[in-house]
């Protein structure tokens, strides 16, 4: 079988499992897992933030960060197609009662400029208080684009200068990094609250966490207890968390070329219709109207070939360290072979 519906379906290897096997554990609850602290710890020191927060998912660690920095009725302001908003099943509305102001923006990011136009006046009774302002890198649903810098730093200050708080939904962002110059600390300097993923292109089954300062963490740690993600010998998830860390940063420059390769590909093939530009993992394309998505995916799956289809002639392979270079020529040929 050769996956490229999502990063998240990778399989522990043989190193990761013996990590996860050999892990010292405790009762997290009760503060005393020493593998889920010491996961806490390194995450905190990479970016050079206070404190962290291990969370079963990453949805979890967003959802977190927005009721830890909202009161309900407050406004988050996001891109309207950001995972926050557009996947996590009306979270800030059921979790935080906030409200949004959604903007729009190319390949789903948001500028600095946008952003100062739509904070509400806040002595304004009508309108509702914008406290928070979310983005995403690298962008899911924009087809894992890549946020300039010195754009997330003006935004950063708009924040300052209006009172907001900045978080970032960096399920993504090791992808980010693989293709820019900055550093994770970089990052840390720049936002109040970072979630990250590491069940996604790092290749841990289960994992995200959440840095920021202490006091934040501390209340985060407490929403997290109300939503029951206060896991006990979760030792054993942080450990293949670590690992994860530890060896699987470095190749995701790997999966980046194999969906350049793929993007080359599609653009190639007569029943393509757009390719968005790929800049990291994530390759989002549309078919011509002579080739249904539904038959694109039944000839891919009669190959044991999987895709995704995200609308009814859009499709998204996305690229990940279970994919070979073998399987890569597989399906070049049985792409190449559809037309
Ligand atoms: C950008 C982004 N943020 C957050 C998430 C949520 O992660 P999880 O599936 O672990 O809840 C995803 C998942 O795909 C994502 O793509």
């Amino acid at each position: 079988m050769i996956d490229f519906r999502s990063d998240t379906v990778t399989r522990p290897t043989q190193g990761m499992l013996d990590a996860m096997f050999t892990a010292q554990v405790g009762d997290d609850v009760l503060g005393d897992d020493p593998t889920v602290k010491a996961l806490e710890d390194k995450v905190a020191a990479m970016f050079g933030m206070e404190a962290a927060l291990f969370c079963a998912s990453g949805t979890m660690a967003n959802q977190i960060a927005i009721k830890a920095q909202t009161q309900p009725g407050d406004e988050v302001i996001c891109h309207k197609l950001s995972h926050v908003y557009y996947y996590e099943g009306g979270g800030i509305a059921m979790n935080s009662g906030a409200s949004v102001c959604l903007l729009e923006g190319d390949q789903g990011r948001i500028t600095a400029a946008d952003v100062a136009m739509h904070i509400n006046p806040p002595n304004d009774p009508h309108r509702p208080l914008t406290r928070l302002v979310s983005v995403e890198n690298t962008m899911n649903k924009g087809g894992g684009s890549v946020y300039d810098f010195g754009e997330l730093q003006h935004i950063g200050e708009v924040c300052k200068k209006n009172g907001l708080k900045y978080h970032l939904d960096g399920a993504r962002l090791f992808n980010a990094l693989a293709e820019t110059n900055e550093t994770t600390k970089d990052y840390g300097k720049l936002f109040d609250s970072i979630s990250i993923c590491i069940s996604k292109g790092l290749g841990a089954p289960v994992g995200s966490v959440l840095v920021g300062g202490k006091d934040f963490i501390f209340r985060s740690r407490r929403i997290r207890k109300v939503y029951g993600g206060g896991m006990r010998q979760a030792g054993y998830l942080a450990a293949a968390c670590i690992y994860a860390l530890d060896n699987n940063l470095e190749r995701l420059s790997e999966d980046h070329r194999k969906a350049k390769q793929l993007e080359t590909i599609l653009l190639s093939l007569p029943y393509v219709h757009t390719v968005v530009p790929v800049q990291t993992n994530l390759v989002f394309f549309s078919l011509k109207p002579e080739m249904p998505a539904s038959d694109f995916l039944k000839k891919l799956r009669d190959n044991d070939i999987f895709a995704m289809a995200l609308a009814p002639q859009e499709i998204r392979f996305v690229t990940h360290l279970d994919i070979t270079d073998e399987m890569m020529e597989k399906v070049e040929t049985v792409l190449k072979g559809m037309s």
